[in-house]
């Protein structure tokens, strides 16, 4: 079954090598998710006054709603001086809250880092994974994806991922993914169904 997948691409630069990663891994076809580019640059800097209004900002909404409705949630960000971009953790921090209501609450999650540089965003991508076992989520441990020596080379004219070892890797995060999901939401409609079962023959007994 494909599952709805909200892609967080932590560069808003026109030509971001992340968001051609991102690109790439939503053409895949056969990897039965079903992925959309959730944008993050119009959200306003959270402020926690925020929370207590009755109107959310509108962006703050359509971002949360985006969230809300996936059925897991991939990360793909460059590093910014050995960290998490400032507009990623923006949006980190708004889909977190209001305190209890965070869209983020127990969905799955992935992370990949592209950069030119050697060591692929090692630094950002457990940052976002530190950022995950707070927010909840259950993070895909394997395959890691710290894509280094990424440049405007790796791709083709219609900003995709050339044939080759880069794509090879991304592909296989990407069917790793698919299983990750599948495991989680299948165990959990099991073990729900099991509480009925046992809730029910509890009432009969
Ligand atoms: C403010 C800033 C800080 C950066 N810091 C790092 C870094 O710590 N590690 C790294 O590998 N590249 C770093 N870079 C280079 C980025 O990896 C490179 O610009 C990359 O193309 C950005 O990702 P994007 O193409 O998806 O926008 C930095 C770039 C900027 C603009």
């Amino acid at each position: 079954m494909a599952y709805k997948i909200a892609i967080i691409v932590g560069s808003l630069r026109k030509d971001s090598l992340n968001r051609k990663v991102a690109r790439s891994i939503c053409g895949l076809r056969d990897d039965n998710l079903d992925c959309s580019m959730i944008e993050i640059g119009d959200l306003p800097l959270y402020n926690q006054d925020y929370d207590a209004l009755p109107e959310q900002p509108a962006p703050y909404t359509r971002f949360r709603d985006q969230v809300r409705s996936a059925d897991g949630v991939l990360f793909c960000s460059p590093e910014y001086n050995r960290g998490i971009p400032g507009v990623l953790k923006n949006a980190i921090d708004v889909g977190s809250r209001p305190y209890g209501q965070s869209v983020f609450d127990r969905k799955p999650a992935a992370i990949v880092t592209a950069s030119p540089g050697s060591i692929g965003g090692f630094g950002s991508n457990h940052q976002i994974r530190q950022a995950c076992v707070f927010l909840n989520m259950p993070v895909m441990q394997q395959p890691e994806a710290y894509l280094g020596h990424v440049t405007d080379d790796s791709f083709d004219e219609s900003g995709c991922l050339k044939e080759g070892p880069l794509k090879e890797l991304v592909t296989k995060l990407a069917h790793a993914f698919h299983d990750w999901v599948d495991m989680i939401h299948r165990s959990r409609a099991a073990l729900a169904e099991d509480s009925a079962h046992a809730a029910q023959a509890k009432e009969h007994a």
